[in-house]
């Protein structure tokens, strides 16, 4: 009875070997494994790694090579001649975000951010202040503060006469309230 079995076993094995054979290449399929890597598999995730390293070094180069170039504008600028600003006026340069003042001792300019948090204050021409539509902070015609939260004053920038009679509005060097360019 047990030889029978054998048999019976030996046979139905040997049966599955020639199927499996005589078909084309499976691999494990002899083994009953599951699939194992092949070497197309192989080839495709080395070709996918190979292709992934260059694209990040391709990155890494541009991205060296690409200077990092700050395009706000530039602190220094001109600000026309002393005459194209009449006396007590008070003229926003909205791109440069600063005031230029005229008085009778002569021109200064106020950068145009809030001491509080930053906001833009206006300059309000009946009451001859400027006001920061935030938080309510007032500030003289001077730059002072005298309201609100604001802790301090409006910066001045220092205003230079260039060599073509022109104002020379420098943002990056803040002076004292008492800094006036006599025109
Ligand atoms: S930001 Fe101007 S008062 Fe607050």
């Amino acid at each position: 009875m047990v030889d029978e079995i054998d048999v019976r076993y030996l046979k139905k094995i040997r049966e599955k070997a020639t199927t499996e054979v005589s078909g084309p290449y499976k691999p494990g399929a002899l083994l009953d494994h599951p699939k194992t890597i092949t070497r197309r598999s192989l080839f495709w995730v080395s070709w996918l790694a190979f292709w992934g390293l260059v694209s990040m070094w391709s990155f890494a180069v541009v991205r060296y090579l690409v200077p990092r170039v700050s395009y706000e504008p530039s602190s220094l600028f001109k600000a026309g001649k002393p005459a194209d600003y009449a006396m007590g006026s008070v003229t926003l340069i909205g791109a440069r975000k600063v005031w230029i003042v005229r008085e009778e001792k002569g021109i200064y300019a106020l950068i145009a951010v809030c001491t509080h948090l930053s906001c833009q204050p206006l300059w309000l021409e009946q009451e001859q202040i400027f006001k920061c539509p935030c938080h309510g902070g007032q500030f003289y015609k001077n730059g002072v503060n005298f309201a609100g939260p604001p802790p301090r004053p409006l910066d001045r920038a220092l205003v230079t006469l260039a060599d073509d009679g022109r104002l020379l509005v420098d943002k990056s060097q803040i002076v004292g309230l008492e800094s006036i360019l006599p025109v």
